[in-house]
Parts: structure tokens; sequence; C-alpha cells
């Protein structure tokens, strides 16, 4: 799968989004190492701390089905920017994957990063 076929379904994922307050969709498409894609859209709640990311939504659909060896996610967000994963979505992702490719996205652009170069010094214990 090419990383733009990899965006594309997150962009699908996007399409899915419950976004009520922020009205900004985000779709994720997480690949596993045996090639089984997961994709995740943002669920938001009006306990606003309550919305779940797109990410997250796609690891825990992943995990919940007996999948934890992820080697590349893409998010995709039609901002201004590329669309990073945040902070949060970052640490749950390096639980599983240290190492997993991000590819943030935009509609038409799209950047790569190892997981370790947006965010060393993950938390463990
Ligand atoms: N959001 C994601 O889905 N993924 C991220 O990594 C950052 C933010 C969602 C959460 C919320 O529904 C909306 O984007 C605005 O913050």
């Amino acid at each position: 799968m090419t990383d733009r076929d990899l965006i594309d379904l997150a962009v699908q994922a996007s399409k899915n989004a419950y976004v009520p307050y922020s009205h900004f969709p985000v779709g994720a498409a997480l690949e596993c190492a045996d090639g089984t894609v997961f994709t995740g859209c943002n669920v938001e709640n009006a306990a606003l701390g309550s919305t779940i990311c797109a990410e997250r939504t796609a690891v825990c659909k992943a995990v919940s089905e007996g999948h934890r060896d992820f080697i590349r996610i893409a998010v995709y967000g039609d901002g201004e920017g590329y669309c990073y994963p945040c902070g949060a979505c970052r640490q749950f992702l390096a639980e599983f994957a240290p190492e997993i490719e991000v590819l943030s996205a935009k509609s038409g652009r799209y950047v790569s990063n190892k997981l370790s170069e947006l965010m060393p010094y993950t938390f463990h214990f």
C-alpha cells in the first residue's frame, strides 16, 4: 500500500467524524505489519474532555481486535497546516509502536516522520 493509499483511507474515515463542537473532522488509518488497516475518526462529546481523537479510535479498534504490531499511520485533517497527532495520541501510539511512521496530511499534501522524532522521551515506567 502506498502512502497515498493509506491517506485516502484516512480521508474516507474522516467523513464519519462526529464533530458538532469543533467542526474539524479528522481521520486516521493505522497499518499493521501483516497489512491489516484499522481506520478511525474523532468522536466528540458534550463533556469536551471525553472526546476521542481519530488516532486513538483507530488504535483502540486494532488492539481490541488483537492487533498491536503497527508500522504506519496516516492522519488527515483539512486545517491550515499538516494534521500532526496531538500529544496524547503520540503517547498512545508510543505505547505500542515507538518507531511507527506517521503521515501527517492535509488536503493534497503530507509529511512523513518517525514517531520517535515527533515525540522523544515518551513516558514509561
Ligand atoms: N483531533 C484528532 O482527532 N486528532 C488529533 O491528533 C488532534 C485533534 C480532534 C479532536 C477534536 O475532535 C478536534 O480534532 C479538534 O481538536
